[in-house]
């Protein structure tokens, strides 16, 4: 969380106190840093400078159109996976050329909009997928480029749920049945084999499982190649991990030189898909509290986001940082900081060592510009929180806060 920081007790995103938005928006609001997205950028690109790779921005991390906008004008493609994702970005500017499509289900209109604007790649993870490529390309007159996603059975220390890397999982294909869809591609004239690929989770703070991901995927690509296959680029995924709380992830030097030493010998193309990466970092989610309780056993401070804006701690157990945007001199005791959704699971944090506060104090969770606000629901008819982007003294609203009105407008009474 390099651009917020402790100025005259008060925590600010880059100029802005956080206090000042909230005056302004409201809360619940999610705080962006635009320079902490554009230096995440610029590392990667000076890391992966010395190699030809192209960065597709995985747009399901936050796929506010603003931030999207932001990052497509670095001249950064996107990782989508579905059609709402595409036409999103899109409108945010992407350059169709550099959209990979992921995913492991993908619908006959998908399929179509994306061949229509001419797409990067379908990374395919099934025989059927290569049939319906082949059957809509063909009624379009179009040729679908396509890079085999691989599952390359390799465990990866994350949370479960956020491994994609195990032939438990759905993910990919199992490599002798890639080298059958080879032939089957070969067959199609509307289909053309451009790339292999793989991503093995997300969250990953160890360097060795990529490193053996990029080999496997190096030595399948030889493997095609020496078949007579003409491609162009190996496809890494993203699933570098961030600092939540006392991580020490790989440095993005580190993860370049891993990918690019077991790549560099097939001498194609580099594609990565970060997501968390470029966002994670870059966002806070900014709330207020609305009581403060105590029963036998515990101590509670309620706030008034919840569960439906930030997912993860109820979600994957995940751990967010929670500060008071005020600092306060003075004793401090544990909390279970929670919100007003009706489940017990709707805790942000628990045993939180906080002062004392009372109703209408700030507080925010920290490292959550990444699977926040674009996991957010309307559960308990919530509206969606609002979202602010600063860049240097200023912020703007790139999200407005969602009327009652906006909750129910498509239903029929
Ligand atoms: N490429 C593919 C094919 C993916 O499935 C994903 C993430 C990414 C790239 C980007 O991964 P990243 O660089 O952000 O790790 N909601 C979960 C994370 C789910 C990740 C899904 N796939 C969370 O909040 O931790």
């Amino acid at each position: 969380m390099e651009h917020f920081s402790v100025r005259h007790g008060e925590t600010h995103c880059e100029n802005v106190a956080l206090r000042t938005i909230a005056e302004a928006v409201g809360t619940p609001s999610y705080v962006y840093s635009k320079a902490s997205i554009k230096s995440q950028l610029q590392k990667l690109k000076s890391a992966f400078a010395s190699y030809p790779t192209h960065i597709c921005y995985a747009v399901k991390a936050n796929s506010n159109l603003t931030l999207l906008s932001e990052i497509f004008e670095e001249d950064v493609g996107a990782d989508i996976v579905s059609l709402g994702e595409l036409e999103r970005a899109l409108k945010a500017g992407v350059k169709p050329s550099a959209v990979a499509f992921s995913g492991v289900g993908k619908r006959d209109d998908e399929l179509r909009r994306a061949l229509e604007v001419g797409i990067f790649s379908f990374n395919v993870e099934s025989l059927a997928e290569v049939e319906n490529l082949a059957r809509v390309a063909k009624e379009l007159g179009k040729i679908a480029p396509i890079s085999l996603r691989i599952n390359p059975n390799i465990d990866v220390k994350t949370n479960p749920k956020i491994a994609t890397g195990l032939f438990s999982t759905k993910f990919g294909l199992v490599e002798a049945e890639a080298l059958e869809l080879v032939q089957t591609i070969a067959e199609q004239k509307h289909l053309r084999l451009k790339g292999v690929g793989c991503h093995i989770g997300s969250q990953i703070l160890d360097l060795s499982p990529m490193k053996e991901a990029a080999e496997r995927m190096a030595s399948f690509a030889a493997k095609l190649v020496a078949l007579g296959q003409k491609l162009e680029f190996i496809d890494m995924g993203g699933g570098l991990g961030i600092r939540y709380k006392n991580e020490e992830p790989p440095s993005i030097k580190a993860y370049a030189e891993t990918l690019i030493n077991a790549i560099k010998p097939t001498g194609l193309n580099l594609i990565i898909e970060p997501g968390r990466l470029v966002v994670g970092n870059a966002g806070a989610l900014l709330c207020s509290v609305l009581a403060t309780k105590k029963t036998p056993k515990k101590s509670f401070v309620i706030v008034d986001g919840a569960m439906n804006d930030l997912v993860r701690p109820a979600m994957y157990d995940a751990y967010h940082g929670i500060a008071c945007v005020a600092k306060k001199n003075g004793p401090e005791a544990l909390y279970d900081v929670v919100g007003p959704v009706c489940e017990t699971g709707d805790i942000f944090g628990e045993n939180r060592s906080l002062p004392e506060l009372k109703s209408g104090d700030l507080i925010y969770l920290e490292s959550a510009g990444a699977y926040g606000s674009s996991m957010a629901s309307n559960y308990n008819t919530r509206p969606r929180a609002a979202e602010v982007l600063v860049d240097g003294d200023h912020f703007k609203i790139v999200k407005r806060r969602e009327s009652l009105d906006d909750l129910w407008r498509d239903e029929i009474l």
